[in-house]
């Protein structure tokens, strides 16, 4: 494996770098390559992922959502997403894992921004921090850039100001695009070295992917982005009734699981398990 010949696709596992670097980013976007991200909030999807070649892990603030059980990403702390985004770093020997910044952790200004990415840069070994807002959130990804600390940014539907928005509502629709310009224009210059455009409309996704030199990364916003991320639990189908239209399932975890589980009461309550191969002498 060469750090020449970097990331993404198919052949990442085999022919890709070493440890995906956010110069990989920079130069999928100038080769065309497809960058690929998933969720992730424990060592054991962590493995699997990294070992299927994901280019990079994403401990995002959905935790509240898929881990604790929340309707929203709003109460999540800081102390929550620690110990997971340590799992995950710990985990990969490939992927690029990047920290999510919940919400009350940067609003605050630009150190309290900092002393975030710090925390989690010091404490989980994550390679980047991820903080949503575009123009808004200006002041605080310069001052982590300017610290060392890669910035992923994160516009369009941003899900910590779900009520501020309305609701899940698509972003950049109309007369939205020029915000969504600016924000895009605001966190290039900012210093991101990628930004994430959540469910905005495929033509606007286009336009911003054009106008940026920095890697754009789709949540639902369709296929004219730099790369693709998913929330791993949707993609697998560990959540119906509540997986977005944006989603393609993977796999049917929820359906496997179901039938396990019942199997295995079955098998207990019938004397099947544990049979003379499960049990010591
Ligand atoms: O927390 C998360 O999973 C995210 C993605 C949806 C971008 O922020």
């Amino acid at each position: 494996m060469s750090e020449q010949n970097p990331y993404g696709g198919a052949a990442a596992a085999t022919d890709g770098p070493k440890r995906v670097r956010t110069r990989h980013f920079q130069n999928a976007k100038r080769d065309g390559i497809k960058i690929t991200g998933l969720t992730s909030y424990d060592q054991l999807t962590a493995r699997i992922f990294d070992e299927a070649g994901i280019d990079f892990l994403l401990v995002g603030d959905s935790a509240g959502n898929n881990v604790f059980g929340y309707e929203t990403t709003l109460p999540v702390k800081v102390d929550d997403l620690i110990p997971l985004t340590r799992a995950v770093a710990g985990a990969v020997k490939r992927a690029f894992v990047v920290a999510d910044m919940p919400f009350g952790s940067y609003e605050n200004g630009p150190e309290d921004a900092l002393h975030t990415a710090v925390r989690f840069m010091k404490e989980t070994g994550a390679h980047a921090v991820k903080l949503e807002g575009g123009e808004r959130s200006r002041k605080q990804i310069h001052r982590i850039v300017q610290a060392g600390i890669p910035v992923m940014a994160h516009i369009g539907y941003t899900p910590q100001s779900e009520h501020g928005l309305g609701g899940h509502v698509i972003q950049g629709r109309g007369d939205g695009i020029t915000q969504l310009l600016a924000d895009a224009q605001a966190v290039q210059d900012a210093g991101a070295f990628a930004v994430v455009l959540e469910m905005v409309p495929s033509e606007a996704a286009r336009q911003v992917t054009e106008q940026l030199s920095i890697p754009t990364i789709s949540v639902g916003a369709g296929p004219h982005t730099d790369g693709q991320l998913l929330v791993w639990t949707d993609w697998a189908g560990l959540t119906p009734g509540r997986i977005p239209k944006f989603v393609k399932q993977y796999a049917n975890l929820s359906g496997i699981l179901n039938d396990a589980a019942h199997a295995w009461r079955d098998d207990v309550a019938n004397g099947v398990y544990p049979g003379p191969e499960h049990s010591y002498e």
